[in-house]
This record gives structure tokens, sequence and C-alpha cells, in this order.
């Protein structure tokens, strides 16, 4: 029996090196990063098995990066969002966003709040962008809402007090050849398979993507048991 694929999550890396190997400046590579996005989203949507597509985006720690580049992904950020939502509506995408999102501009955060109101009732995929996220930040916000709640400290509980309203990832996918989780989903991943390639985020395909797929559907889950 294969494993049912519910949840993928993505570490979309590799696009500054994609654009320097090529003479370009980074934000080439974010830029074609945003390609990437659209082509492996719309896949997902066709596909009947999987229902959630959760994207890093932003980290809690990308803040580091010269400014000029962190303005320019805020910039791609609200232009995809808003050119995305015809797309969104055509291929039955509903869009969230995950992270703290309260240092972004009201501009962003209200179209970010806008597309999720307009695609909510969507049901081909959830797209959840991670964005300003980091794991470590949402488990202390979680906790913060826990007791804000007066509840007994529980994995139920707390589960519920997280930013994705899906908890649990099947399948993790980190493209650029680093092998690390960068403070991403430190909560949901627990029994996550986990893949990595090569590939730069913007060379990533759905040839790809299925051959990554389909190696994760053969593999033994076992989840603590025999
Ligand atoms: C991922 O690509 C996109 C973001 C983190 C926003 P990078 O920008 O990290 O690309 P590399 O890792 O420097 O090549
Ligand atoms: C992780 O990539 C964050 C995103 C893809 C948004 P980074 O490129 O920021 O991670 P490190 O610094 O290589 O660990
Ligand atoms: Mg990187």
């Amino acid at each position: 029996m294969s494993n049912p694929l519910r949840h993928l999550a993505i570490i979309m890396d590799g696009n500054g090196r994609w654009a320097k190997e090529r003479g370009l400046r980074r934000t080439k590579g974010h830029e074609a990063g945003v390609e990437s996005v659209r082509r492996i989203t719309e896949y997902c949507a066709e596909d009947p098995e999987i229902e959630t597509l959760t994207l890093y985006a932003f980290s809690t720690e990308n803040w580091k990066r010269p400014k000029m580049e962190v303005d320019y992904l805020m910039h791609l950020l609200e232009k995809f969002v808003r050119l995305e939502r015809d797309r969104y509506m055509e291929h039955g995408i509903r869009f969230e966003a995950i992270g703290d999102l309260s240092p972004f501009t009201p501009r962003l955060r209200d179209t970010l709040e806008e597309t999720r109101e307009l695609t909510k009732e969507n049901r081909n995929l959830t797209q959840i962008l991670a964005l300003n996220y980091g794991g470590r930040d949402e488990i202390v916000r979680a906790v913060q809402r826990m007791l804000d709640a007066g509840e007994e400290p529980s994995e139920e509980a707390l589960g519920r007090h997280l930013d994705t309203p899906y908890t649990d990832v099947d399948l993790l996918i980190r493209t650029s050849g680093e092998q690390r989780l960068s403070n991403f989903l430190l909560w949901q991943l627990s029994y996550t398979e986990l893949a990595f390639t090569q590939t730069y985020w913007p060379d990533f395909t759905v040839e790809e993507l299925r051959t990554i797929i389909d190696d994760f559907k053969e593999r033994h889950r076992k989840f603590g048991g025999i």
C-alpha cells in the first residue's frame, strides 16, 4: 500500500546561486523562482491527493540579508500575491500565509488578507506561504496563545494554537543541495519524510517533483511502530 500524500512542504532554496551562475543579480534568481512557485502550485492543485502545499518563502532570519535584497523580496511578494489572484480562482487554490506578519507594511498585510478572503472557498489545494516564518517563533507564539486561553499544556492543545491549519507534513523537499531545516516547521516535521535535491529552485520541474513523490510513495513509514 503506498503512502498517501496530503501535505507537501518545500524549502525553496538556491535562487541566489542560480542567478550567480548565470552572471545575474540575485534578484533575478528570485524572479525566476516565482515561475517555479506557479508551476509547482498548479501541478499540486491538479493532483487530487495533495490538499496542502506549504512553501518557505521568507524566514525570520532572512532579515539579515542586505536591505536591498530584503526590499526586493517584499516588493516581489506583494506583486506576486496580487497578480496571482486570477490564477488562484481559476485553479481553485485557497491562499494562506503563516508566520509573524506584524513587521510587514500595512499594504502587504492587506494584500495577504484580501487574497485569503477572496480565495477561502477554493477547494483544490491550499497554498500556504511561510512569511517571516520561524519554527521556534511559531512555537513560542503558540505557547503564548495556549496560556492566554488558560489551557493545560498538551501536544493536542499546542498543535491547535500553531499557525498551520494542518499540522502534520507527509513529505518535505529542500532544493539546492543544502541538507538542513533552517528553522522551518519544527513541530510539524516530527515524522515527515525528507527529500533533498541538488536542483536549484528556479530549475525545479514537475517531472522531478513526480519522481520524488513516487519514491516517497514506496517508503516504509513506521511512526515508531514496527
Ligand atoms: C531561497 O533562495 C529564497 C529565499 C531564501 C528568499 P536563496 O536566496 O536562499 O538562494 P541561495 O541559497 O543564496 O542560492
Ligand atoms: C531557508 O533558506 C529560507 C527559505 C527558503 C525562505 P536560507 O537560504 O535562508 O537558509 P540557510 O541560511 O542556507 O540555512
Ligand atoms: Mg539559501
